[in-house]
């Protein structure tokens, strides 16, 4: 397994696995790797012949106030893990390779960040457009796997490969949990094992919300009420029913959706959210 550590060696293996008429598969994360992460990877190492993941905490999808610095950095568990699940080159670029002195290029994916967490977040979804959009770049993969867990993300990120004719294969994964709900996170490490057990309102209550779906409620206000009354424990950054494929929220539900929650336990932020269609 290769880790190459800057744009240009990147670009010059992936080119050479082309040139080879091989398949690429890219797994962008930003380290701390998990379950959730662990099951892009198997996804991509069985579809592409090929497949890199990217490890780097992104500096500019975190606002002044966020926890960059703080962020879990577990490089050396991740790269084993990695090598295990028969990854072929990880992409660890530093910060300055990503963004030289002079950087100032962005890209802004509009409507689809409006709500959710790019209300809260404001620098969120351009960072991560752009940190997305220079890996494209540089590994040219024919396939790129996220997880759904960020609903958002995805959308975004669906949306930007349309709009800049990327020509990537965008392959989403399902949320990956742990056995009792809690979905899977890098950020669930800052919880201590009492507010870990608070967190767990989130999938209760959207679990309960389910229910009340697959019973035929198509009110958005009335699924957000069962919701928030369900997060005892918890400070409520959002509680919305949205359209799945450019995020904006919906009265009632007709077609895809996702019911989505963003909640602070002390500093930690967490996500989390179901999809239903019905
Ligand atoms: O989902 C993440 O871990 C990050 O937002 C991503 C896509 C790796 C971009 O930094």
């Amino acid at each position: 397994m290769m880790v190459l550590d800057t744009p240009e060696a990147m670009r010059t293996w992936s080119r050479e696995q082309r040139a080879a008429g091989k398949t690429i598969g890219l797994v962008p994360t930003m380290g701390a790797l998990h379950e959730g992460h662990l099951s892009l990877i198997r996804a991509s190492v069985a579809e592409c012949d090929v497949t890199v993941a990217s490890i780097f905490v992104n500096p500019t999808q975190f606002g002044p106030n966020e926890d960059l610095e703080a962020y879990p950095r577990t490089f050396d568990s991740d790269k084993s893990k990695c090598e295990e699940l028969g990854i072929d080159a990880i992409y660890a670029p530093k910060p300055d390779s990503m963004y030289p002195q002079g950087y100032a290029t962005y890209v802004e994916v509009e409507r689809v960040s409006d709500h959710l967490c790019g209300a809260s977040r404001p620098v969120f979804f351009r960072g991560v457009a752009t940190v997305v959009a220079k890996l494209f770049n540089v590994v040219e993969p024919d396939r790129a796997y996220f997880g759904q867990k960020d609903a958002q993300q995805c959308a975004v990120i669906r949306r930007m490969v349309h709009d800049l004719d990327f020509g990537i294969e965008i392959v989403e994964m399902p949320i990956v949990r742990e056995p009792d709900g809690l979905a899977m996170s890098s950020r669930n490490a800052y919880l201590s094992d009492n507010e870990r057990s608070v967190a767990l309102n989130i999938s209760k209550a959207l679990f309960a919300a389910r229910e009340q779906l697959d019973a035929g409620e198509r009110n958005a206000q009335t699924i957000r009420e069962l919701i928030t009354a369900g997060l005892a424990g918890l400070t409520i950054d959002y509680v919305e029913v949205v359209d799945a494929d450019d995020i904006q929220p919906v009265d009632r539900i007709y077609g895809p959706v996702f019911i989505a929650v963003g909640a602070w336990l002390g500093k930690t932020r967490l996500i989390d959210n179901i999809a239903f269609t019905p």
